[in-house]
């Protein structure tokens, strides 16, 4: 592996689900240490582009390359982490302390033999780079919905995969957890040269934090530093949208048109809030 190849080449993915495209002519690279924020409206095709460079989906044209394998192959499994939000929507059911969450993180098999020595000092340390230490050998159904998301992150670092992949992790958490959150993804880039691709329609969020944003609806309609992301008004007319109150046809209601322009309406709303 070569330090001039990047981590991650999407090349010119289309993906179709159910038959019909859903994202198309989608181009991202990353290098190693980078924190890529990608955001975008509801149904816009941000979890098929991470579950296509999981291996997941496949790509009907195009190809995705992690250090320059492709995804689900011997040499991939095992260095890259998904976290998602329903992977902190643990049922009631299940009983686990957080280590015991933790330790679920090393179960595969690249790593179980060279990790059973060192395993609970990586576990451990896991625990440590969340902050849930103090909780540690508590039942997860018991932690605030910010607690049991780092529980999840923590389990994902416990794996020592140097590339974390996020869906929508901010979603549910008030202010502070997001916040601090966030402080903490940034510092596993800078101090532990983690790689973190992040999912989230909290544009602000995303822009406060992350080193490069993506743009997705359907395909890339910006990918650059966070100073450059485009307003809310330029957003739209990158997306093609028409002020639906101005030269249009229409007679009706805002609330009615939020529900005739159905995503688009939708996403500015959506937009706004994150605002
Ligand atoms: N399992 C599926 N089968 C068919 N279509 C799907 C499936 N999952 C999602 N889609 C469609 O793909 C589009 C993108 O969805 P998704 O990738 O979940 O967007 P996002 O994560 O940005 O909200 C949506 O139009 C959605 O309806
Ligand atoms: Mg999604």
């Amino acid at each position: 592996m070569s330090s001039q190849q990047p981590l991650l080449l999407v090349d010119n993915i289309t993906v179709h689900r159910g038959g019909v495209p859903v994202i198309e002519n989608v181009n991202l690279t990353m290098n190693a240490g980078e924190f890529v924020g990608i955001v975008g409206p509801n149904g816009g095709g941000k979890s098929t582009f991470v579950q296509a460079v999981l291996g997941v989906l496949k790509c009907h044209q195009g190809k995705v390359l992690i250090n320059g394998q492709p995804p689900m192959t011997d040499g991939v499994v095992g260095k890259v982490a998904w976290v998602s939000q329903a992977a902190a929507n643990l049922p009631k059911s299940v009983r686990l302390t957080v280590r015991e969450l933790v330790s679920l993180g090393v179960l595969n098999k690249r790593t179980w033999f060279q990790l059973n020595q060192g395993r609970s000092s990586v576990i451990d340390e896991s625990i440590r780079m969340v902050g849930l230490e103090d909780v540690a050998d508590r039942d997860v159904n018991q932690l605030s919905g910010g607690q049991r998301q780092r529980a999840v992150i923590a389990r994902a670092l416990a794996s020592q995969a140097d590339f974390l992949i996020l869906d929508e992790p901010l979603v549910g958490l008030d202010r502070a957890s997001r916040n601090g959150l966030l402080k903490l993804l940034d510092g596993f880039c800078h101090q532990d040269k983690k790689t973190i691709l992040m999912v989230s329609h909290d544009v602000t969020a995303m822009r406060k934090t992350a080193h490069r944003l993506v743009y997705l609806e359907d395909t890339v309609r910006f990918d650059g530093p966070p100073p450059e992301f485009p307003s809310l008004e330029d957003l739209a007319s990158l997306r093609g949208i028409v002020d639906v109150h101005g030269g249009h046809h229409h007679d009706h209601s805002e609330a009615e048109c939020t529900h005739d322009h159905g995503t688009h309406a939708h996403v500015d709303i959506h937009l706004k809030e994150a605002e």
